[in-house]
């Protein structure tokens, strides 16, 4: 018998299947970018690779909250996450964050840049989908959007001068909004 969750979102016009591809190719976007961060954080080196430093390791960090979020909500929706780890991260929504081949400050902040405005469009998308249907997944991919959004406007900061309104978080990767449906 299916969940009620799940029959009434299917009443409201919601294709299941397609909330599920959506959901996991995000996911696996958010696994794949905290990878990759990892990678572009040990190459922001020097005086001027330090000043970044901070600010990659939170977009890192809550971009593998993101992950969490969703695997949560992929689960109850009746879906699952590909057993085979290799077939997931090709599944994901934006290309790989890969450190370029001159890691430059300017050079990776291009390719944070890029990995956080690709987020925002995959939340856009998600809402825009689930608006009025799915108010749980609504709300979660809401939280995500949010912190998408400061992550990008912090790395177009760095790398413009325009100003974003960023403030450091109060401890590494808060999660500020997608914090309170970790289960951890
Ligand atoms: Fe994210
Ligand atoms: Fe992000």
């Amino acid at each position: 018998m299916a969940r009620r969750n799940v029959e009434l979102i299917k009443r409201a016009g919601v294709d299941v299947d397609r909330l599920l591809d959506l959901l996991v190719r995000a996911a696996s976007a958010e696994f794949t970018t905290y990878y990759y961060y990892t990678i572009l954080r040990m190459n922001a080196t020097g005086l001027e690779g330090e000043a970044i430093k901070e600010i990659i390791e939170d977009a890192r960090i809550e971009d593998r909250n993101h992950f969490e979020a969703l695997a949560i909500r992929i689960y109850e929706l009746g879906g699952q996450l590909p057993n085979d780890i290799r077939e997931f991260s090709n599944l994901a929504a934006c290309s790989n964050a890969k450190l370029p081949d001159e890691p430059t400050v300017e050079n990776l902040l291009k390719v944070l840049l890029d990995a956080e405005r690709c987020a925002v469009g995959v939340y856009t998308e998600i809402l825009e989908y689930v608006h009025g249907k799915d108010p749980r997944t609504y709300d979660i991919a809401l939280a995500i959007l949010h912190e998408e959004i400061e992550h990008e406007s912090w790395f177009e900061e760095l790398l413009t001068g325009k100003p974003s309104g960023h403030f450091r978080r109060r401890a590494p990767g808060e999660s500020p909004y997608t914090s309170r449906f970790l289960k951890t």
